[in-house]
């Protein structure tokens, strides 16, 4: 499977990285995961290089995993530093590790050059660490999709209309074309929704008496951070792209995880600018997201087995695949450029 190798993936969420071994599968390669007594996260590969046991199966003795097998011992930097009955230890004993660094309430993981692992490099949105925003952790939810194809999703607001009729979208949207345009690291996409009924998602949060514009900014960044920017202000407050944030604005930021060629994990969160430090409105939004979340599951879970079922079929394209083409492109640009560097 072909992927981007010189980035930040992000994999599990902070709070489930602990004193203790787990696990996670990124791109096939499976990964054993623990914070050290600092606090920091090891990463390394879940193999022990003697019998190929999975480390996850031993013991972590203070900063160093113990294999559950014959023992043999690494330390949170991957060297060997203990084979129990011989006490010479060669010097390819050690095991694969990687690079990690926290944001945005996650691990991420770098599997490429080591030498460009560079933490600022890694996806960040500012509101995340503003106080005047509320931050809500959301979930790991597993599709089993290529990660590409949710790619495909997040990247395309016209869905909305037809998989989310119920949580956050309305037929008012279904024949407002979609723009969308390049941004340094990915695509941008968005449309604005005027005079229309307010959806009953944002008609909890706010009082609105007439018709309102509501907006969806979709900034896909490649190859895995997707963040959909949306929201709803009453028609008559005149208001430029640039003020969206004087009406209610929520960020729903989609960090994923490609687990192999036909799964993905989409780790969710939100941040918004309304009803702050009201734990019931957290819940009740999330509850609605995941609603919705578990309907675009539905419908990549389908695709993906139908496009298992017909390889070759022949697509229609349509208007609105401009964007998540544009988005596949960067993808393969970058991929590309990795292998022409190697070479
Ligand atoms: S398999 Fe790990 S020490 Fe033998
Ligand atoms: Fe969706």
């Amino acid at each position: 499977m072909k992927f981007v190798r010189n980035t930040w993936y992000p994999l599990v969420w902070s709070h489930d990285v602990g004193r203790s071994l787990i696990t996670r599968k990124l791109f096939g390669e499976d990964l054993l995961l623990y914070r050290t007594e600092s606090g920091s996260v090891a990463a390394m590969l879940d193999l022990c290089p003697h019998r190929l046991a999975p480390l996850s199966m031993g013991r972590l003795k203070g900063d160093a995993v113990e294999c559950g097998y014959h023992g043999m011992t690494f330390g949170a930097d991957g060297r060997c530093t203990r084979i129990p009955g011989q006490p010479i230890i060669g010097a390819k004993s050690g095991i694969k590790t990687y690079p990690t660094a926290e944001r945005m309430g996650l691990i991420w993981v770098w599997l490429g050059d080591q030498s460009s692992a560079d933490p600022k490099r890694i996806f960040s949105l500012a509101q995340h660490d503003d106080p005047n925003w509320c931050i809500t952790y959301g979930d790991a939810l597993r599709i089993d999709a290529n990660y590409l194809n949710l790619a495909d999703n997040l990247c395309d607001p016209s869905h909305v209309t037809f998989v989310h009729p119920t949580t956050l979208g309305n037929s008012a949207g279904e024949n407002v074309p979609v723009q969308n345009r390049d941004i340094e690291d990915g695509v941008l996409v968005w449309r604005w929704i005027k005079s229309a009924p307010v959806i009953p998602f944002f008609a909890q949060y706010g009082s609105f008496d007439g018709p309102v514009d509501r907006w969806h900014y979709y900034y896909y960044h490649a190859p895995c951070v997707a963040v959909i920017d949306f929201g709803t202000i009453a028609s008559n407050k005149t208001v430029s792209e640039d003020e969206r944030g004087r009406g209610l604005q929520m960020f729903a930021c989609h960090l994923i995880t490609p687990v192999d060629e036909n799964t993905c994990v989409d780790h969710w969160l939100t941040v918004r600018n309304f009803s702050l430090n009201d734990d019931a409105a957290s819940e009740r939004i999330h509850a609605d997201l995941r609603i919705a979340f578990n309907e675009d599951k539905s419908i990549l879970e389908a695709i993906q087995r139908k496009e298992a079922q017909y390889p070759d079929f022949r697509r229609v394209t349509l208007g609105v695949d401009a964007a998540p083409h544009r988005m596949r492109r960067k993808v393969d640009a970058m991929i590309a450029a990795e292998t022409e560097r190697a070479a």
